[in-house]
């Protein structure tokens, strides 16, 4: 049904006002520069042993998404399933934050960008050191320079450790943002990681709040 049509529907059924989303989308030449950019960033650290997690890790597990993306969402590091699949957040943990994303910001996953701070699997899942989160950082701090992003959301305190440098308690300042250190004018918004939300179902209220938040620094 084409766009005429479907308002007309609407119309027969008693619509009489829409209100429409604005889509998460650039020009394609601006697309295809900036998926130029990272592929060839990627290819700079495919082969990465700055650190011993490389020793163990299956594959390194870039970035992945839309680059136009006025968000970049930021975990931890690789599980299990990431490691295997070679894309971040394919697991349990990335399921629920699909959901969220499509009921709270109404945006379906392929719409946001998402990476990790530590592009390889910690062995038995064990949170990454903070001497790994250093040696990687700088790889997420490229991907974020081409991606050039309104709002980066970290989900849990490593990824604040590493995009903000220092380590804050996240129960206490989940919600709330601040200035990204390499550029002012990008706000860094702290929430809970969706792994510790399925551990601890009560916590998703705060979850829906701060993405709630969101939505609104997006201007969406
Ligand atoms: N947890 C993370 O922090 N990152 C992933 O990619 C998957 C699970």
């Amino acid at each position: 049904m084409g766009a005429e049509e479907t308002l007309k529907a609407l119309q027969a059924i008693g619509f009489r006002e829409l209100y429409l989303r604005k889509k998460l989308s650039t020009p394609s030449e601006v697309s295809d520069e900036k998926s130029a950019k990272l592929e060839s960033h990627f290819k700079s650290f495919a082969n990465c042993t700055n650190c011993p997690l490389h020793e163990q890790r299956t594959q390194v597990v870039f970035g992945d998404g839309n680059p136009n993306s006025p968000v970049v969402f930021v975990g931890e590091a690789p599980g299990e399933e990431e490691d295997k699949q070679g894309k971040p957040f394919v697991g349990r943990a990335g399921k629920y934050l699909n959901k969220k994303l499509k009921e709270v910001l109404g945006l379906e996953r392929e719409e946001v960008y998402i990476s990790n701070v530590c592009k390889c699997r910690p062995p038995a899942n064990r949170k990454p050191t903070p001497k790994e989160i250093k040696a990687c950082f700088p790889y997420l701090r490229k991907e974020i320079e081409i991606i050039s992003p309104k709002v980066i959301c970290c989900l849990g305190a490593t990824a604040g450790e590493g995009v903000l440098g220092k380590s804050l308690p996240i129960t206490r300042v989940r919600g709330q943002t601040f200035p990204y250190p390499y550029n002012y004018k990008v706000k860094v918004l702290l929430t809970y990681h969706p792994a510790y939300i399925l551990r601890n179902p009560r916590a998703d209220k705060d979850f829906t709040q701060d993405m709630e938040k969101l939505a609104q620094l997006l201007g969406l």
